[in-house]
């Protein structure tokens, strides 16, 4: 255990160890076995590179341009090239793209349904209409900010929601419609155009959420693949988000928001002046920002350039065809979409072949996946999300992949203990007791010293599949509790 306020202080270099003895227990960053959370495009020197603009700019703050114009250039120049790369900037059909650097994908969704709620003052109960597979910021955004969801469905087959269905779900009090280019679950480009249309004929915003894979799409497209457009090329396109720290490969705390135009960004700002400090005028969520982030963005973005981004799509295109083709060879498995961007995501078709148990057994094999739980018609899967550094893994995938699956099969399904799996059926969150969380925790082996570890989880997630959303995201909370406690001297 590590005591973050010592009697007295401790050397540098032995603060340092101890951070990187504290890493080795974390997945690994680097090295193309991880397929979520992180983002590598493994281009030797570009950690220092970005570790060391991050320092320069660490402790500018971001809360008044003013006193710190290095920041505003940098920001500007991001915004800039992220417009450049989703269709807007001079001499295209969006010359007017303004937009605002944010801390991540769920903060430029949170501004963009607050820019649309705002801009819309006579609707008393805002509505917000997505797809099923929108990502959950949106729901977070809606939580937040007082506005209510209307998911519309996907189709199991073609996991897209029909057009038809987003424009029944607009009515008066919509403020905002969104969509995913794409999805983060499946990897699936919505029918951007067809929703931005729907969207515009009813005279609604239209927000098209390309944060995990808007910097990839363009490169794909450029590299032939058939990528519908999803950008500002696109009528009725009001705002884009584009996340930095994912396929831009910047580090963590950097994506962007981009409006067709100034008039749309005026409603995402919060000013105020009514109180006898300083004059607040922020663009985010946050008022005080570290410029780290931002100047470690820049610096990626510089070093990698145009050409870099491009050549690191083709090797992650060259990583996904491999690995798309190592799901198809093992009988039991199905790809839940064909690869259309940086995603492959499988689910299983055989009872005796448990997917839970089937991340499991490639996580002892050093590969890193991630479950997901069954939705609606959607069966649970297992979701890569597949960078250029895992392009040289791709020939050891395969064989794992097989000899897992057969493991898999060998140990069978989770089996929960029927009262365990009755009780997940049937509880209700309001009826979730402290005693029937520890009852819950305890039946599942969590904090038994020979309970779950980051290497068996399917017991875990078979439970959490077992229970309905609201059941699982008050045991999320619960379980989640237990983790966040803290260390004491
Ligand atoms: C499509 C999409 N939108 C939004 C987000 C949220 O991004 P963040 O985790 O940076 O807040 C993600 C994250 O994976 C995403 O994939």
């Amino acid at each position: 255990m590590v005591e973050a306020l010592p009697a007295r202080g401790v050397p540098a270099e032995q603060v340092l160890a101890e951070v990187r003895g504290l890493r080795t227990a974390d997945r690994p960053t680097h090295g193309g076995r991880l397929f979520a959370y992180v983002y590598d495009p493994a281009v030797p020197g570009l950690d220092e590179l970005a570790g060391s603009a991050y320092a320069l700019s660490a402790h500018v703050n971001g809360l008044d341009p003013t006193a710190f114009p290095s920041l505003l250039a940098m920001e500007n120049a991001l915004v800039g090239a992220a417009a450049r790369v989703l269709g807007g900037g001079p001499d295209t059909a969006a010359p007017d793209v303004v937009g605002s650097v944010t801390s991540g994908g769920t903060e430029s969704l949170i501004l963009a349904v607050k820019a649309a709620r705002d801009a819309r003052p006579e609707v008393s109960r805002p509505r917000l209409v997505i797809p099923a597979t929108a990502h959950a910021a949106f729901a977070k955004a809606g939580h937040y900010l007082g506005v209510a969801l209307d998911l519309v469905p996907v189709s199991a087959e073609t996991l897209r929601p029909e057009v038809a269905d987003v424009a029944a779900a607009i009515g008066p009090d919509t403020v905002l419609v969104a969509c995913s280019a794409p999805s983060y679950a499946h990897g699936v480009v919505d029918p951007v155009a067809e929703i931005a249309a729907v969207a515009e004929a009813a005279g609604v915003r239209c927000h098209v959420d390309a944060c995990f894979g808007g910097w990839t799409l363009p490169y794909l497209r450029r590299l032939g693949v058939d990528v519908p457009s999803f950008d500002f090329a696109v009528p009725g396109v009001t705002s884009i988000s584009v996340d930095l720290h994912k396929y831009a490969y910047a580090p963590k705390g950097v994506s962007v928001l981009l409006h067709r135009d100034a008039g749309l960004r005026r409603s995402q700002y919060f000013a105020f002046a009514d109180w006898p400090g300083y004059t607040m005028i922020n663009p985010g969520i946050a008022s005080t920002r570290s410029g780290g982030p931002i100047a470690a963005a820049f610096a990626t973005l510089r070093h990698i350039g145009d050409d870099g981004y491009l050549r690191l799509a083709d090797r992650t295109l060259e990583a996904v065809r491999g690995l798309a083709d190592a799901v198809r060879a093992v009988p039991g498995l199905r790809l839940m979409a064909e690869p259309e961007s940086t995603v492959v995501c499988f689910t299983s078709t055989d009872r005796e072949l448990d997917l839970f148990v089937l991340a499991d057994e490639l996580t002892v094999r050093g590969w890193h996946t991630q479950p997901q739980m069954a939705y609606g018609d959607l069966p649970a899967s297992i979701h890569l999300t597949v960078t250029a550094s895992v392009a040289p893994r791709v020939a050891e995938f395969g064989p794992d992949l097989v000899a897992a699956a057969a493991d898999a099969r060998k140990l069978g399904p989770v089996r929960l203990p029927d009262e365990l799996r009755a009780l997940a059926a049937t509880l209700t969150p309001d009826a979730l007791t402290p005693e029937l969380v520890a009852g819950l925790a305890g039946g599942i082996g969590l904090g038994a010293a020979d309970g779950p570890t980051p290497e068996r989880m399917a017991t875990v997630n078979t439970l959490l599949d077992a229970a309905a959303p609201a059941l699982r995201e008050r045991l999320l909370v619960e379980f989640f509790g237990l983790l966040q406690r803290p260390i004491w001297a």
